[in-house]
């Protein structure tokens, strides 16, 4: 199945900084790999790249998404609305929503079912908290998460949704899992994922990988068999470094 990596700016960039990179990305061949990418700027930029992402190859998502098409919610951001910034993905239940913001699983679901519904495509963030891998509840935490926002999710295809698994204290802390804790980690939540929506959607379901994803480590998270791709924070920031990340990706057969 076709990699996808993410590149998740959070609240950094500017609309300058985001085409200059959409340049270097091209020039550096982002629109001749066959790996899906996918830009997460924030909210503001989205309209000012959409025809230089296109032109790059790149498809671009808005970091977050509310569950209402529109109303009165001050500062919240519709599906429509990130529809009519050029978008075509989203991001839910991103850790820094989780536990920044406070969003609980039910909000995720809400964001999941609503961004899926209107036509866009959207990642499920998921991980556990440095404290909940200390008390052995890894598994306890990731599975509820996966099978909330999953269970009698309507409008979901192999094509419109993704896994991100991000545990929380490898985000930008320069640690990471190691390949075979995360390949581990994968394995289980595709096994949560048939649970729910059976195997043969599970089997097709693109978990990427995110924590401290560098150049140096990408090669051998990416080669691992239960992981199709991965989910950038810092070093997306770079267009050099970002695009070694996307070459590291390996030749699929
Ligand atoms: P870092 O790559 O900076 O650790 O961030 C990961 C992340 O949160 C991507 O969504």
């Amino acid at each position: 199945m076709k990699q996808i990596i993410g590149g998740n700016w959070k609240m950094n960039g500017s609309g300058l900084a985001a085409l200059e990179f959409l340049r270097e990305m091209k020039r550096l061949g982002s629109g001749s790999v066959s790996t899906e990418i996918v830009l997460f700027p924030p909210f503001t930029i989205l309209p000012l790249i959409a025809d230089a992402a296109a032109d790059a190859g790149i498809e671009t998502g808005g970091q977050d998404i509310f569950w209402l098409e529109k109303g009165a919610f001050t500062g919240e951001i519709s599906p429509s609305l990130l529809l009519d910034a050029g978008a075509s993905w989203f991001l839910a239940g991103h850790s820094e929503r989780r536990h920044v913001i406070g969003e609980t699983d039910d909000i995720v679901r809400r964001k999941l079912q609503a961004g899926l519904s209107s036509g866009l495509r959207g990642i499920l963030c998921v991980g556990e908290l440095i404290e909940e891998r200390d008390a052995g509840r890894t598994e306890e935490v990731v599975k509820r998460q996966v099978e909330y926002a999953l269970r009698d999710l309507e409008c979901v295809s192999n094509e419109n949704f993704v896994i991100a698994y991000e545990p929380v204290w490898a985000i930008g802390t320069g640690l990471t899992a190691t390949p075979d804790e995360a390949q581990r980690m994968h394995s289980l939540i595709r096994e949560w994922v048939a649970g729910i929506s059976g195997s043969d959607f599970a089997d097709n379901t693109r978990i990427q990988y995110g924590g401290s994803v560098k150049p140096d480590n990408a090669a051998e998270i990416l080669s691992m068999p239960s992981i199709n791709g991965a989910l950038v924070g810092g070093a997306s920031l770079d267009a050099e470094n970002f695009m070694d990340i996307v070459r590291a990706v390996p030749l699929q057969d």
